[in-house]
């Protein structure tokens, strides 16, 4: 029988965990398949202090622009998330996977290896590969690593990015590209 979806290489899904006094928290995260599951997780991060807590990991599928650049650099709004086994999950995902955490930790970067406990499909409508939505998501890594090392080459790659995401993209890419401009300080 044909699988609904699969991880493959790393996929980029968003991330919703709980923290220990019961909040949600969203962020971007990748995926790593390679015969098995599994993640690396700064150790500076909400997320890995939520996994450390509970365990557990809601791994979204999404393909809306905005929400990977608002959970990346911001919050995302409240109403947009919805609790499934106990757990967060995005209202818009097309899929989540609730995965228990077996963490191994080290100084920095703490690996995690998943083990999934639930899944399931939504019913969405398919998405055609948009180089716009690529580019965004490029421009949103490099964001958070141009606001982790300061390095000023993220910030010519994010210039290249936003050429791509005015040519290939939607409007929710545009939209996403502004609040990501906006919130580096780079929209003039
Ligand atoms: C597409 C994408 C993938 C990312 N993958 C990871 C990852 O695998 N591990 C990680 O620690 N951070 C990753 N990040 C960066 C985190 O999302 C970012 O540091 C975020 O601000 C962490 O938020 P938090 O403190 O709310 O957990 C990724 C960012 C993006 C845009």
């Amino acid at each position: 029988m044909m699988k609904e979806f699969e991880f493959r290489g790393i996929s980029e899904v968003i991330a919703t965990t709980l923290s220990e006094s019961g909040e949600p928290n969203a962020a971007p995260i990748g995926i790593i398949s390679d015969g098995n599951l599994s993640a690396r997780v700064y150790t500076n991060t909400q997320t890995y202090a939520n996994i450390k807590a509970t365990k557990k990991m809601v791994a979204n599928i999404v393909d809306d622009p905005l929400l990977f650049v608002l959970s990346a650099l911001m919050k995302i709004p409240l109403d947009e998330i919805r609790m499934e086994e106990g757990y967060p999950a995005l209202k818009s995902a097309k899929a989540w996977v609730l995965f228990e955490c077996i963490i191994e930790d080290s100084p920095q970067c703490a690996t995690l290896n998943l083990r999934p406990l639930k899944k399931k499909v939504l019913k969405r409508p398919i998405q055609p590969v948009n180089r716009g939505f690529n580019a965004l998501i490029e421009a949103t890594i490099y964001a958070t690593r141009y606001l982790a090392m300061k390095d000023q080459k993220y910030l010519r790659w994010i210039e290249h990015c936003e050429e791509i995401v005015i040519k290939c993209g939607g409007e929710r890419e545009k939209e996403a590209m502004c609040k990501l401009k906006e919130f580096l300080g780079i929209d003039k």
